[in-house]
């Protein structure tokens, strides 16, 4: 059998939303919908409200004094912008992976098995299995199974990137956001992220800010193309980069501002 007319799930429907920091338009009536098990990558110039966007898939900047948010994000059918929202459920299920990589000061098992003790796993054995399966699916588990207990600020800057990949993974999310996961790292981390990004697309939804338009280019289906806080344009990565619908998106992608 193919795979022709592969069924487009929406995990996120974004309907109209406007965020201000107090008089600062950040976003601008965005609709966006965001398809299951594939990778949608954000670009745009420095300032366009990338992270501003990402962070509110989860309602991270609600709390932000100043910020006032209209506008629907629906997740898996429910306004999440609902004050009812369960925010710790939320991220169990949306988790984020930033720039810096922010391990806890805690060793490499605790950084991992920490969500799902939140959660209300306590039994060690399950505690060991989750945390080789979440060091396994991001491809560090080899590198550090003999050292479970050491500190996680010990690794490397790539390795505390997958760690908190791998973080995430725990709680068994269906999302994960990544700001800008590899802007921090020398090349060869890179490329291993962006590897385990099309690995991990096969069971995971995931949403990637990046400023490096190859990036983009290299790890997602979809691309959103912000400009001073509009979506300009968002379609299949291919058709974005090769023929792109707004003038905007052209000038960008050929590199004529940003
Ligand atoms: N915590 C904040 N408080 C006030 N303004 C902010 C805050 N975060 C971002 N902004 C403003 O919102 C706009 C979008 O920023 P941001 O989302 O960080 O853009 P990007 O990630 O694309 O560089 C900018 O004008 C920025 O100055
Ligand atoms: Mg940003």
């Amino acid at each position: 059998m193919g795979v022709i007319a592969t069924q487009e799930k929406e995990v996120f429907d974004i309907r109209e939303l406007n965020l201000w920091y107090d008089t600062n338009h950040a976003l601008k009536d965005i609709d966006f919908p965001i398809h299951e098990k594939e990778v949608t990558a954000i670009i745009g110039p420095s300032g366009c409200g990338k992270s501003t966007f990402i962070k509110t898939l989860n309602v991270m900047n609600r709390t932000v004094p100043g910020v006032r948010i209209q506008g629907e994000i629906n997740y898996r059918g429910k306004n999440i912008l609902r004050p009812k929202t369960d925010l710790v459920e939320l991220r169990k299920q949306v988790g984020m992976v930033f720039q810096q990589a922010t391990p806890f000061p805690k060793s490499i098992y605790e950084n991992v098995a920490y969500g799902p003790k939140i959660h209300g796993v306590h039994k060690k054995s399950k505690l060991n299995e989750i945390v080789e399966n979440s060091l396994k699916g991001v491809a560090l588990w080899e590198e550090v199974k003999d050292r479970l207990h050491a500190p996680a600020l010990g690794l490397s800057g790539g390795q505390q990137q997958r760690l908190c990949i791998a973080r995430a993974l725990a709680t068994e999310p269906d999302t994960i956001l990544m700001d800008e996961p590899t802007s921090a790292l020398d090349p060869i981390s890179t490329m291993k992220i962006e590897e385990l990004i099309l690995e991990l697309k096969q069971k995971y939804t995931i949403v990637i800010v990046t400023h490096n338009m190859q990036q983009a280019a290299r790890v997602s289906d979809k691309t959103a193309f912000f400009l001073m806080g509009e979506l300009i344009e968002l379609d299949e990565t291919k058709m974005l980069f090769s023929n792109p619908s707004d003038q905007r998106t052209e000038d960008y992608i050929t590199g004529r501002f940003g």
